[in-house]
């Protein structure tokens, strides 16, 4: 437990802000810090203490987090900052091998260090039924002491004392997004120009994505096994044969192929390599270098 129920909050743009509320008004002591000011004003009303200095702020609590925009932000926010004996959890966006560093960084500095991944966008926090969530991940100490203050904004996932984990297990979901996005605007761009409009295909799309996730456990399943033709019912060569009836309609309806053919080309050179029976699973082993 944070027994002074006093939390500092380095960051206040559209997500510090978000979390900022939520803490407010489960009573925590909150103490706001923002490079620019004024970003901090409307919360002075909801109870929030304004600190003059990023380092003014984390000498107000033992448990400080940090929302900025990317590492670079941090280590400029924090540079004279004194976090000896401080709990510093740091949700800034970052890469796996940042948040390693940044725990090393803090750790020498006398601090004990937790990295998290946000999974929400700043409307989903402080509303328990969107699902929002933060992968955490670094002292294990740190986060059962402060769990109830982290939960308050959002669900919490503890994913082990790698201080990058939290942060590979953020970007490796935001990469899977990424790319189904970029499907999602082929299929946009392939239904442009017709009678549907927008609005009447996207349930449609959504519909069929949902039905197909489903099938990310088969793909586990086989990853886990070694046997990449475990359960198969699309298999690849079958898949390979319509990817040019993919192809050729992106062709008819004058729509850019790009976002398509660099996974092709990869499930081509699986299938080329001798493997007609599997479904997928085989291209994570032509990624991993
Ligand atoms: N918004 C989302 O949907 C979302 C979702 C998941 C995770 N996240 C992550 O949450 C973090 C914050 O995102 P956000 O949406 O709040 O971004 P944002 O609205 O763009 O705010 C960026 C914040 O970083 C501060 N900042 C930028 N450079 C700085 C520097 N050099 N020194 C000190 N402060 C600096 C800004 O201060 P100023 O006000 O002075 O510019 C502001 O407080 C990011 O790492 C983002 O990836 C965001």
């Amino acid at each position: 437990m944070n027994p002074d129920n006093k939390i500092t909050l380095l960051g206040l743009g559209a997500m510090g802000t978000a979390l900022a509320r939520t803490w407010l008004a489960a009573g925590y002591e909150l103490t706001v810090w923002n490079r620019t000011a004024s970003r901090a004003e409307p919360l002075v009303a909801q109870g929030a203490k304004v600190a003059a200095s990023a380092a003014e702020a984390v000498a107000a609590s033992p448990l400080v987090v940090v929302c900025l925009l990317d590492d670079a932000s941090v280590e400029q926010a924090l540079a004279d900052a004194d976090l000896t004996g401080k709990d510093v959890v740091n949700i800034t966006t970052g890469t796996p091998g940042q948040a390693r560093e940044r725990a090393k960084w803090a750790t020498a500095r006398g601090a004990r260090y937790l990295d998290g991944g946000i999974m929400a966008v700043p409307p989903m926090i402080g509303v328990p039924e969107s699902g929002a969530y933060v992968f955490y991940s670094g002292s294990d100490v740190l986060f059962e002491e402060h769990r109830d203050a982290l939960a308050v904004p959002a669900g919490t996932r503890y994913v082990g004392e790698d201080p990058g984990s939290a942060a590979l297990h953020d970007v490796a979901l935001l990469s899977a997004m990424t790319a189904m996005f970029g499907g999602v605007s082929h299929a946009f761009a392939l239904m442009r120009g017709t009678s549907v409009t927008p609005k009447e295909f996207a349930p449609l799309l959504v519909e069929w994505l949902t039905a197909m996730s489903g099938y990310v456990h088969g793909v586990a399943a086989q990853l886990e096994s070694g046997d990449y033709t475990l359960g198969v019912t699309s298999n690849l060569a079958m898949m390979v044969q319509g990817n040019a009836t993919l192809l050729r309609t992106a062709e008819e309806q004058g729509v850019s192929a790009e976002l398509l053919t660099p996974f092709m080309a990869l499930m081509e050179r699986r299938l080329a390599d001798g493997h007609p029976d599997e479904g997928t699973a085989g291209v994570t082993d032509l990624l991993k270098r």
